[in-house]
């Protein structure tokens, strides 16, 4: 689909559906051009999500849809929801073109309502990439929305970053088959071929080794399919504010390995490698935003699976910041893999903070649920701002502590860590947070598990339900923004 802002002073060009934006309370005030019946408006309220529609009697258009925002100039959320309604529908009717009606000029909040609109259209229009062979191709190309001013900013932003989530999610949905480590791989290749901002640096198992990623390259080795760490480095034309480094965990599918998992639901883990998926789609939409911040994405990319090769509970492996852990339970393996990927971008990228997004503990879903990332870190200030950035764009981010405790139930008495907790410490993310912290340095650093919001929320129209969530993108997009 796309999404074409167009001048709200120009004639309005034919469409199959013209869709007029309500408030609560609000007039229905079509353009003089089009004509409906009139009790389709009489009697409107506005609310939220409410809908109307009928054909036209003259007009532009074909049909006319009244849709409702309730008190959406004060909440973007629902501006969203009103974006993936209006998308939804036209998919539901078959409208190849619709035109959105001009609506908000001059609201203090005109570029936050555009972003909303817009990413609630594109995010709204996504569909699960469909592998049944009589499948139904999208009926909706194109939409039109009149705006001008910041409300336009706001549209062409929230295209872009509605077009990351999408493709996040795409990579989240794909079969572990097809979304191997080294498809991810290729999907990095595609972004940094996309701009010219974007540099892509791959390292093989070899290179790995060369490194002494030790961790990293221990959880591949039950697999087929070798493990790579993607590395993509976007650069600011203008001076840099800041430099930012995101690390996702590319787990293309957790099987558990040795200590196999049972098979109730084992089909979910083609989904372990969300947190790189967010990355990704985050740098897809950075390339285009071009935001004045070195923005590092990391994604250490691996299968877990059980074979003579693989772990084995109670093997020793050494990350390349020295440290050695005993792997304990070879389903704990995204913080193997994460521990080589932060200590090298501690080494080598020394950015001003890192953030880690990793489906990392079955534990978050048990505490937070499905509507909440859990957040750990080692600084209060970065924790407060991903919350905060989190309240904003509507991907809500809860702290959860690392006491001291959970850093010593961490300690290994082989090596220097081991992988998994004692059986009785409880609070499991904090303490996958106290082992990852061992890896960051003094860089300032946040851990969000997004076990729980990486999918099976609930459905808020333009997300959740059946497909991965594409949680991150506008999380760490809101971040970059705000810095
Ligand atoms: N990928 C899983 C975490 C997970 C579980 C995500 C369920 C979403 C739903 C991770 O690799 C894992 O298996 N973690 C273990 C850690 C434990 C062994 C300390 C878990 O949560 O059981
Ligand atoms: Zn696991
Ligand atoms: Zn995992």
């Amino acid at each position: 689909m796309k999404l074409i802002p167009v001048s709200p002073h120009r004639k309005i060009s034919s469409s199959d559906l013209f869709v007029l934006i309500v408030e609560k309370g609000g007039d229905p005030k079509l353009p003089p051009e089009i004509a409906i019946p009139s009790a389709v408006t009489k009697g409107f309220g506005g609310d939220a999500r409410e809908m109307r529609l009928t054909d036209a009697i003259k007009g532009p258009a074909k049909r006319v849809l009244l849709v409702g925002a309730g008190n959406g100039t004060m909440d973007t959320d629902i501006f969203r929801r009103c974006g993936a309604l209006i998308a939804k529908k036209a998919e539901k009717i078959g409208a190849e073109s619709v035109t959105v009606g001009y609506a908000l000029n001059g609201h203090e909040n005109a570029l936050g309502l555009g972003q909303a609109l817009a990413e609630g259209l594109v995010m709204g229009s996504y569909q699960l990439e469909d592998f049944k062979s009589d499948r139904n191709k999208a009926s909706l190309k194109r939409v039109r929305i009149g705006c001008e001013g910041d409300f336009k900013k706001g549209v062409v932003r929230g295209r872009i970053i509605g077009e990351a989530n999408c493709l996040a999610r795409r990579l989240q949905d794909t079969p572990a088959n097809l979304m191997r480590p080294r498809d991810l791989v290729e999907e990095a290749r595609a972004i940094a071929a996309g701009s010219d901002q974007v540099k892509l640096k791959v390292f093989d198992e070899k290179a790995m080794g060369r490194m002494k990623m030790g961790s990293l390259i221990s959880v591949s080795r039950g697999s087929e399919e070798p493990a790579f760490l993607i590395h993509l480095v976007y650069r600011p034309k203008k001076k840099s504010r800041a430099k930012a480094c995101f690390v996702g965990k590319g787990l293309t599918f957790d099987a558990g390995g040795i200590s196999l998992k049972p098979s109730a639901k084992m089909h979910e883990m083609k989904y372990d490698m969300s947190g790189g998926a967010a990355v990704l789609g985050a740098m897809a939409a950075v390339a285009d935003l071009k935001p004045d911040v070195e923005v590092h994405v990391l994604v250490p990319t691996s299968e877990n699976l059980p074979d003579g090769k693989a772990n084995k509970p109670g093997d020793l492996v050494t990350a390349m910041n020295g440290i050695t852990i005993e792997i304990l339970n070879t389903d704990a393996e995204g913080r193997l893999i994460l521990a080589d990927a932060l200590a090298y971008a501690e080494k080598t990228i020394k950015p001003d903070s890192m953030i880690d997004l990793a489906t990392l503990t079955g534990a978050v879903v048990v505490g937070l649920g499905h509507e909440y990332s859990g957040a750990t870190g080692n600084d209060d200030s970065l924790v407060d701002a991903l919350v905060g950035a989190g309240k904003r764009c509507g991907e809500l981010v809860w702290p959860l502590p690392i006491h001291p405790q959970h850093e010593k139930d961490m300690k290994g008495s082989v090596g220097d860590l081991q992988n998994i907790s004692g059986p009785a410490t409880g609070a499991g993310s904090s303490t996958g947070g106290a082992f990852l912290k061992n890896f960051v340095g003094d860089v300032p650093w946040v851990h969000l598990d997004i076990a729980g919001s990486a999918w099976g929320a609930a459905d808020r129209d333009y997300q959740g339900g059946a497909s991965g969530t594409g949680v991150g993108v506008r999380l760490l997009l809101e971040y970059v923004e705000s810095l």
